[in-house]
C-alpha cells in the first residue's frame, strides 16, 4: 500500500510522521510505499528541521536524507491513504482533491483513534514540543499500523 503524511512545511511533522509509520509497518511485516509533503513549497528540497532530525535518532530512526516537496495533483492518484497532520492541513487537501478523491484524505489522530484530532505544530517550539510530537505520532502510528494490517488481511 501507498501512504503520503502531509503537513505545512514537511520540515517538522510529516517526515517524522513518514519515519516513525514506515518503522512499526516494517516490524509487522506490511510491505509499504511512504512518503511525506508539505502544502506549502517555501522549504522544498530542504532536510526536516534538525530538532526532527535529532528526536528521531533518539529512537533509533533516520530521517536525515528525506526532503521537502510540495504536495501534487497526482498525489491524489498515486497514494491510497493520505494523512493530514492537523485540520488545516486535511482542508488544503481537500480543497486540492477531486471529490472522488476525497475518501483517501484522512485527519491523521482520528484514523488512529486518538482523542485529538491535531499534531500541534513544533515549529515555533523548543526541543520538549518536538519530544511531544514523536510520542503522539509514535502512539498514532502504532494504532494506524495495527488498523492497516487489518485492513489489508480481510
Ligand atoms: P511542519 O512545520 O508543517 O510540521 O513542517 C512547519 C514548518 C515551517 C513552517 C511552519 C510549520 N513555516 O511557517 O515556514
Amino acid at each position: 500500500m501507498k501512504i503520503l503524511m502531509v503537513c505545512l512545511g514537511n520540515i517538522c511533522r510529516s517526515p517524522l510522521a513518514e519515519g516513525i509509520l514506515s518503522k512499526h509497518l516494517t516490524s509487522l511485516h506490511l510491505p509499504h510505499q511512504i512518503d511525506s509533503a508539505g502544502t506549502i513549497n517555501y522549504h522544498s528540497g530542504s532536510a526536516p528541521d534538525p530538532r526532527s532530525i535529532q528526536v528521531a535518532a533518539d529512537h533509533g530512526i533516520d530521517i536525515s536524507n528525506l526532503s521537502a516537496r510540495q504536495v501534487s495533483k497526482n498525489d491524489f492518484e498515486k497514494f491510497d491513504f493520505i494523512f493530514a497532520m492537523d485540520r488545516n492541513n486535511y482542508k488544503d487537501l481537500i480543497s486540492l482533491s477531486t471529490r472522488e478523491q476525497h475518501t483517501r484524505i484522512h485527519l491523521f489522530l482520528e484514523f488512529a483513534g486518538l482523542g485529538q484530532q491535531d499534531v500541534p505544530d513544533p515549529y515555533y517550539g523548543n526541543k520538549r514540543h518536538f519530544e511531544e510530537v514523536f510520542e503522539l505520532l509514535d502512539k498514532a502510528s502504532i494504532n494506524v499500523s495495527n488498523k492497516l494490517l487489518n485492513n489489508s488481511t480481510m
